[in-house]
């Protein structure tokens, strides 16, 4: 199949990855991509957000199938306008993206498609947010209502930095206070093709800075799949109670959900609870799922994309484990220091490297280009091994100020 990957993170280059495992021979292209992708399939110069031209390029190219990997082409319509030129394409047009896009909008399809999450309010004033805060109480949760690439959301006991965050991000718009949900965070990606759903195995991932939880949230330090401590049934039960009933709400509001719909779930002691929908595959869950997969991929997404997943038997996974770990530059997530040289890859051995923020040095080295560089992945029999085989390679690989947590994987791997 001809098929063109929009995106340069690690997740696409997971995508990217997945796709070659079939062995099938896909032509596969990535629009932008990045250095570590471009090792793998050919790339090009191509905005992921400007539909029109992605448009072009796919009909120019004969392009078979389009995966969107990230939110900012999806919140721009770029699905919208592929589906319109009769490209088949996996993720949602604009109004459905609006899930992930919009926080107040995902609330208020959860209370209309009465879907479990944790009770929250809009505040578009510092006074609104300080009474909301007084309301709900500590520890406080206070999120930025748009995107804001996993960092606009503050969980923390200090008053004073629940308003300083709360008037950081009222400056760009509305912020949500909600209450705060104690207990394991599970991602769970589910297929949609606007009407049926199919799930992936689940995952967890590490989203503050530092070891055991410490510093602030980031776009995810590192993740493991599959989650051996779900209680039975638990995928099962969100199908039920969380992804159908939205799919169901969206297609009833003529936006229908045609690719990933990304559940980040709470497991609380009063059950299951949504603490966030997004639009899209997660990084750096991805990159410990996809490795997992049995069921060719393309025909997953292909299906989605032109509506008969109810054809499709659910995606299988190797009883194999993964261990995905993210370096960061130093600076992340604040200010990332970019510009500095990453050496070590080429001997590493017994782990996939997916590339996030890379490009090609002078000297034919990769140099970091943002925040999160990388993700080492391992996957081995249990979760020892591949902790054991992830954290052996990342040794070797050198990048000056580099940072990543010790601890992925580490409460299951005992
Ligand atoms: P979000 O961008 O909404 O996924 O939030 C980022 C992270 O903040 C989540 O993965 C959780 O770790 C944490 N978080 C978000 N909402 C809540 C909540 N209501 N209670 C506790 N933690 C939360
Ligand atoms: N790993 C969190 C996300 O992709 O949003």
């Amino acid at each position: 199949m001809r098929i063109l990957v929009l995106g340069s993170g690690a997740r696409e280059h997971a995508i990217v990855t997945a796709l070659l495992s079939e062995n099938v021979g896909h032509e596969i292209t990535a629009a932008p991509g990045n250095a570590g992708i471009a090792a793998d399939v050919a790339v090009v110069a191509l905005d992921p957000t400007n539909g029109a031209v992605v448009a072009e390029y796919s009909i120019e190219n004969d392009i078979e199938l389009v995966i969107i990997g990230p939110e900012a082409p999806l919140v721009a319509g770029v699905a919208d306008e592929l589906r319109q030129r009769g490209i088949a394409v996996f993720g949602p047009g604009k109004a459905a993206a609006q899930l992930e896009g919009s926080k107040t909008f995902a609330k208020y399809i959860m209370e209309t498609a009465g879907v479990p999450t944790g009770r929250a309010d809009r505040a578009g004033t510092i006074e609104d947010a300080i009474a909301l805060l007084d309301e709900f109480g500590a520890p406080y949760v206070v999120k930025a209502d748009g995107l804001a690439a996993g960092k606009g959301v503050i969980v923390t006991s200090d008053r004073d930095a629940a308003l300083e965050h709360a008037r950081h991000y009222l400056q760009q718009g509305s912020v949500l206070v909600e209450e705060f949900l104690d207990g394991q965070e599970v991602s769970l990606f589910l297929l949609s093709d606007g009407h049926t759903v199919l799930p992936l195995s689940p995952a967890q991932d590490y989203k503050r800075l530092g070891d055991d939880d410490a510093g602030p949230n980031t776009g995810g330090m590192g993740a493991y799949s599959p989650l051996p401590w779900l209680p039975d049934g638990f995928v099962d039960e969100v199908i039920d109670r969380v992804a159908l009933p939205t799919v169901r709400q969206l297609a009833q509001e003529q936006t229908p959900f045609i690719g990933l719909l990304y559940c980040g779930l709470i497991i609380t002691a009063d059950g299951i609870r949504v603490i966030e929908f997004n639009a899209r595959f997660g990084d750096p869950e991805t990159q410990v799922v996809l490795p997992r997969l049995l069921t060719p991929l393309s025909g997953l997404l292909y299906a989605a994309a032109t509506g008969r997943l109810s054809e499709q038997p659910r995606p299988e996974f190797t009883t194999d484990v993964a261990v995905g770990v993210v370096l960061a530059s130093e600076g992340y997530p604040e200010e990332p220091i970019t510009g500095r040289a990453i050496t070590g890859l080429d001997r590493l051995e017994g782990v996939t490297v997916a590339h996030a923020a890379t490009a090609h040095a002078a000297d034919g080295h990769f140099v970091a280009t943002g925040g999160r560089v990388l993700t080492v992945v391992a996957t081995a029999p249990d979760f020892a091994e591949a902790r054991a085989t992830v954290y052996r390679e990342l040794q070797k690989i050198s990048l000056e100020g580099g940072q990543f947590r010790t601890d992925i994987a580490a409460r299951v791997a005992r």
